[in-house]
């Protein structure tokens, strides 16, 4: 099979192209615009392996999505390229809305322009908004309905809508992932889990939005990428998957987890000014992937944060480049004052 991996620079798409290339023997395309998220640094393993190709190309520029199909005739496109993160959707809406949405339908068009085996849509458990704290027996399945909270949500379910709408009229043989939050190597240091080890590891204070109370489903990256390659494989048109592995945890036991296991002080954590709309809790009930294609979860939080913060230690070269950019104004643009 011919794969093209869209936004397979960024972290989860960077994780399912190794993936991929140790677990089966199919030729991997990674199509990626490299935003500040996309960082070729991330594939360097990957490159020199002869069933992997990079092409640098944007999702929402029509001649370049057709060139790609044109040239490389792709069984199969799964596409993970987004702009993923919800403050950066709250500050500036629209490029969320071309790449996320625009950048989708495109996608779409090519592959019934073209044909294809196979469209995978990687979505977000963010569709469904969020959940209240004191219901725990509340969860997300595949039937709950669309109510989302966030620029960035409300742009990854019009591309869930749109893949349910060309799997209908054009018959474009796809499939959709709802996920939960993931962690795990390559994550980029906007984003919780990343953020607050490369503070605590550089002695800075810990922002946690509000009283830290929201709770989030965390799954180690590895997992996604196996549910991914799962449905792609054996997955019925048509459908939806939730993926998730019941590891909910407050923001605040995950900051106090990490501070745990790097032996600094809580003292570090600085609790600042909350996100606009922030949800509250998410959690997914996985029970149709499981009972259907068989697909459970791997890594437990407990050992999965513990491989997590020690990749950071191991790859401080990674991070230390990413840190010492752009990402230092949008660091202050973000943080300074909140
Ligand atoms: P990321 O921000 O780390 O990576 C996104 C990648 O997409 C980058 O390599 C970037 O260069 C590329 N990209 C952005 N705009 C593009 C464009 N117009 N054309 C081509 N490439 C473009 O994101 P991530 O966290 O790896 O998320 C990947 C996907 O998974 C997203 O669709 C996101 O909505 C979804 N998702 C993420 C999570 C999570 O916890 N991170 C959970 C569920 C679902
Ligand atoms: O649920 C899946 C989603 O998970 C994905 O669709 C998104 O692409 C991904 O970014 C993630 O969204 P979240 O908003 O949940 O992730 P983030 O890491 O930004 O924040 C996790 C929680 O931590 C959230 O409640 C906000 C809080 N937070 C985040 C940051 C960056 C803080 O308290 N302080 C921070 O500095």
């Amino acid at each position: 099979m011919k794969i093209v991996v869209t936004g397979g620079a960024g972290f989860i798409g960077a994780n399912f192209v190794y993936y991929e290339l140790k677990n089966h023997d199919d030729e991997i395309i990674c199509y990626d615009k490299l935003t500040y998220a996309g960082n070729l640094e991330t594939l360097k393993d990957a490159e020199p392996n002869k069933n992997f190709k990079f092409i640098r190309g944007d999702i929402s520029n029509r001649a370049e999505v057709y060139n790609l199909f044109e040239a490389e005739k792709p069984d199969a496109v799964i596409n993970f390229a987004a702009e993923s993160h919800v403050d950066r959707s709250i500050e500036d809406p629209e490029l969320f809305l071309r790449t996320n949405i625009i950048g989708t339908s495109i996608l779409l068009d090519a592959c019934k322009k073209y044909g294809i085996q196979r469209y995978h849509q990687v979505s977000t458990d963010e569709v469904y908004g969020d959940l209240p704290l004191d219901r725990p027996d509340l969860f997300f399945t595949e039937k709950t309905n669309l109510h989302t909270s966030s620029p960035y949500s409300a742009s990854k379910a019009s591309a869930d809508l749109l893949t349910q709408a060309y799997c209908r009229t054009y018959k474009i043989p796809a499939t959709i992932s709802r996920c939960s939050n993931n962690y795990g190597p390559y994550h980029f240091p906007e984003k919780l889990i990343p953020l607050m080890i490369i503070n605590a590891l550089n002695g800075k204070k810990l922002p946690v939005y509000g009283t830290g109370e929201n709770v989030r489903d965390w799954l180690y990256v590895e997992d996604h990428c196996a549910a991914i390659d799962l449905i792609l494989r054996e997955g019925k048109i048509g459908e939806i998957y939730n993926v998730g592995g019941h590891n909910e945890k407050t923001n605040l036991d995950v900051v106090k987890t990490i501070l745990k296991i790097l032996g600094k002080s809580e003292d570090l954590i600085e609790f600042v000014t909350d996100r606009k709309g922030h949800d509250q809790r998410y959690a997914i009930d996985p029970t149709k992937i499981e009972t259907e294609l068989g697909w459970t979860p791997k890594t437990k939080f407990d050992s999965g944060i513990k491989l997590t913060v020690d990749w950071y230690l191991q790859n401080k070269s990674w991070w230390e480049k990413i840190i010492s950019g752009e990402y230092q104004n949008y660091y202050a643009k973000m943080y300074d004052n909140r």
